[in-house]
C-alpha cells in the first residue's frame, strides 16, 4: 500500500468532495439535537427578518397615508418585538452552533489522531511529521470555523434568499424578475471560477503543513545547528516555505475575496433597477409607494444573505481543503492487519523463512533469508554498516511485514498473533531508544502496564528482584529521575540503560538488543552480562553488536550483509567475514 500522502494532487473532484462529506456527516449526526435547535432558531430569526418589511410596507401604506398615529405607535412595538425575537432566537443559534463546532473539532481531532497510531511505520517514514501535526490541528480548525461560525449562516442565507425569492415572485413577477436579475450573474461567476478558487484553498493550507514541517525538522536539530553555526542554512530554507506560504495565502485570500464588491454592486444594481422600474409601475398606478419600499428592503434582505453567502463560502472551501486533506489519512488502512493462520508444528521461537524485504522506494535490503532461532539460545548478528541488522530486528519485531516470505513466532505466521502478544513475546532494544518525557519510573512502566499501579518502592523492589537494581542507580534521584525533552536531559548511556529495563522487566520470551550497550562503559556493560545471563534461561536472545567482544557468549553468530545472511562458524570466521568485507569495499 501506498503511504505518501499527497502534497500536491488535485483537489475538487466530485469524488473527493462525496468522501469528504461521507466523512464529515456521521460527525455532524451524532450534535443532530443540538443542530435542530439551531435550526429552529435559524428559522425563527429568518422569519423576524422576511416579517419585517411586511410590517413596515403594511405601516406605510395604511397608518401613514390615514395619519393614524395610534396604529403607526402599534406597527412599531410589533415591529421592535419582532426584532426582539429574532435577536434572541440569533443569539441561541450562534452559541449552540458554537459548541457544537468545538465539538466536532474535538472528536475529529480524536479521530485522526487514533488513526496516526493505527498506521505503520512505513507510514511515519514517508511522511514529514510537521504536516501531519499540522493536518492535526490546523486542517480540523478549519472544520470547526466552517461549522461554528459559517454552517447556519450559510443555511440561513439560503433559507433566506430562497423565502424572499418567493416572496416578490409572488408579489410581483416583473418587479422580482428585475431584482433577481444581478444575482443570476452573480451566479454565474461563481460556478465558473470555483474551482480556481478551491484550488486556492487547498494550496494555502499545504503551504501551511509545509512550514510546520520545516519549523519541526530545524527545531529537532537544534544541536547540530548550534554545533555547525549553520543558523543561515534553516533560516534559509524557513524563507523559502516562509515566502511559499504567505503568496500562497495572499492568493487565497485574493481568491476569497476578490468578488465581494461583486456582490455590492449587485445589491445596488438591483436596488437601482427596482427603483427604475417601480417609479414607471407607480406612475402607470400599477404600484403603491408603500410596496416599493417593501420591495427595496426585500432587495436588501436577498443581498444581504448572498454577501454573507460569498464569506461563508470561501470558509466552506477551507473546511472542504481541509477535510480532504483528514479524509486522505483517514482512508489509509495498516498494511500490517492480524490475519488468520494456524500455528505450524514447531520448537523455534522465531524463524525467517525466504524472508525479502525492501524499505518503500528502496533497493533490497534483505534477500532469501532463512534463520531459526531456539529457545534459551543467544544469537549474535555482525556486519558491516548498513548491512541490514537493524531492519531484521525490525522484521523479528513486526514494526514491517517482509516483501516476501514470512517470519513465524512461536511457530506461527508473526502475522496472526495478536499485537499485545507479540508486545509481550518480545523485548526490544532499539539502536535509536526513544523516551518520552517524565520520568525514569513512567518510561519504565511505559513498556509494562501491569506495575502502572506500583509505588516507586515496590517498583524499585520488582527491579532489585530482577536483578536491575544496579543499574537504576546510574540514576541519582533513582525512579523518580526527571526524563525531559523527550530524553534530551538525559544521556545516551542513560537511554540505553531504561530502554533495558523496560524491556528486560517484562521478561520476554525472546531480547533483542541492537547496539544497546553502543554507548555504556565497560563497567556497566560488565553488568548488562550479568542481567541477561541471570535472565530466565527459556528466553531467547538476539544481540547486535559491532564491538564483537560484546558477544563472545554466544550460541550461534550470524553474518548479515547486503541482503544476504550467512552462519559464521565461530568468533573467528565472524571477524574475518568483516575484515573481508572491509577490504573488497
Ligand atoms: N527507514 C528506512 N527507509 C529506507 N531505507 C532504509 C531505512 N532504514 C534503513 N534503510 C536502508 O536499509 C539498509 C540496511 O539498514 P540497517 O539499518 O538495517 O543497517 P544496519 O546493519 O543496522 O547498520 P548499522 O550497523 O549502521 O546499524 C541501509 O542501506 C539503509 O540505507
Ligand atoms: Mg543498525
Amino acid at each position: 500500500m501506498k503511504y505518501k500522502l499527497e502534497i500536491a494532487k488535485p483537489f475538487g473532484t466530485k469524488s473527493s468532495l462525496r468522501a469528504g462529506i461521507r466523512r464529515f456527516v456521521p460527525l455532524i449526526a451524532e450534535e443532530r439535537g443540538h443542530i435542530a435547535v439551531a435550526l429552529v432558531a435559524m428559522l425563527v430569526s429568518s422569519g423576524a427578518t422576511l416579517v419585517a418589511p411586511v410590517i413596515i410596507g403594511r405601516a406605510t401604506d395604511t397608518y401613514i397615508r390615514l395619519k393614524d398615529t395610534r396604529g403607526l405607535m402599534l406597527s412599531a412595538l410589533v415591529l421592535l418585538a419582532v426584532y426582539c425575537v429574532g435577536i434572541a432566537a440569533s443569539y441561541t443559534q450562534i452559541l449552540t452552533m458554537g459548541s457544537v463546532g468545538r465539538r466536532v473539532l474535538f472528536a475529529l481531532r480524536n479521530t485522526l489522531f487514533t488513526k496516526l497510531q493505527d498506521l505503520p511505520l512505513a507510514f511515519f517514514n514517508e511522511n514529514k511529521a510537521g504536516d501531519l501535526i499540522s493536518r492535526v490541528n490546523n486542517d480540523t480548525d478549519k472544520l470547526n470555523q466552517f461549522v461554528s461560525q459559517a454552517l447556519m449562516q450559510f443555511v440561513s442565507s439560503l433559507f433566506l434568499m430562497t423565502g424572499v425569492a418567493i416572496f416578490v415572485l409572488s408579489l410581483n413577477i416583473r418587479m422580482a424578475a428585475a431584482a433577481l436579475l444581478p444575482a443570476f450573474g452573480v451566479l454565474v461567476v461563481t460556478k465558473l471560477t470555483s474551482g480556481w478558487v478551491k484550488r486556492r484553498n487547498l494550496k494555502s493550507l499545504q503551504s501551511l503543513g509545509g512550514l510546520s514541517s520545516e519549523i519541526q525538522e530545524s527545531l529537532h536539530n537544534f544541536k547540530v545547528i548550534v554545533a555547525f553555526n549553520r543558523m543561515d542554512y534553516f533560516q534559509r530554507k524557513f524563507k523559502v516555505v516562509n515566502d511559499a506560504n504567505y503568496t500562497a495565502s495572499v492568493s487565497t485570500g485574493f481568491a476569497n475575496n476578490i468578488f465581494m464588491p461583486l456582490y455590492g454592486f449587485s445589491n445596488h444594481l438591483a436596488q437601482l433597477l427596482v427603483v427604475a422600474y417601480g417609479i414607471v409601475l407607480i406612475e402607470s398606478g400599477q404600484l403603491t409607494a408603500g410596496l416599493l419600499i417593501g420591495f427595496l428592503l426585500y432587495v436588501n434582505s436577498f443581498y444581504g444573505p448572498m454577501r454573507q453567502l460569498a464569506t461563508v463560502w470561501s470558509s466552506f472551501q477551507l473546511a472542504l481543503a481541509g477535510m480532504d486533506r483528514i479524509s486522505e489519512v483517514l482512508a489509509l488502512e495498516s498494511n500490517m492487519p492480524v490475519v488468520s493462520g494456524g500455528p505450524r508444528q514447531s520448537d523455534s521461537v522465531l524463524e525467517f523463512r525466504n524472508v525479502c524485504f525492501q524499505y518503500p522506494g528502496g533497493k533490497d535490503v534483505l534477500r532469501d533469508v532463512d534463520l531459526t532461532l531456539e529457545k534459551g539460545k543467544a544469537y549474535a548478528l555482525v556486519g558491516p554498516t548498513g548491512g541490514g541488522k537493524t531492519t531484521m530486528a525490525s522484521l523479528m519485531a513486526r514494526l514491517y511485514d517482509p516483501t516476501e516470505g514470512s517470519v513465524f513466532l512461536n511457530g506461527c505466521d508473526i502475522r496472526s498473533v495478536a499485537p499485545a502478544e507479540r508486545a509481550r513475546k518480545v523485548g526490544y532494544i532499539p539502536q535509536e531508544p526513544f523516551l518520552f518525557t517524565g520520568t525514569v519510573r513512567e518510561n519504565i512502566v511505559y513498556g509494562n502496564e501491569d506495575y502502572a499501579d506500583y509505588s516507586t518502592d515496590q517498583l524499585a523492589a520488582l527491579l532489585g528482584k530482577s536483578n536491575l537494581s544496579s543499574l537504576l542507580a546510574r540514576f541519582p534521584e533513582g525512579l523518580e529521575s526527571p526524563v525531559t525533552s523527550g530524553g534530551n536531559s538525559i544521556s545516551l548511556g542513560q537511554k540505553q540503560l531504561i530502554a533495558f529495563m523496560r524491556a528486560t522487566l517484562r521478561k520476554p520470551e525472546l531480547l533483542i538488543l541492537d547496539e544497546a550497550t553502543a554507548n555504556i562503559d565497560t563497567v556497566t556493560e560488565q553488568l548488562l552480562e550479568e542481567i541477561l545471563d541471570r535472565l530466565p534461561p527459556e528466553t531467547t536472545r538476539v544481540i547486535i553488536a559491532h564491538r564483537l567482544n560484546t558477544i563472545d557468549n554466544v550460541d550461534q553468530i550470524f553474518f548479515v550483509n547486503s541482503g544476504g545472511v550467512t552462519l559464521a562458524g565461530s568468533m573467528e570466521h565472524a571477524v574475518d567475514m568483516l575484515l573481508h568485507e572491509k577490504r573488497a569495499s
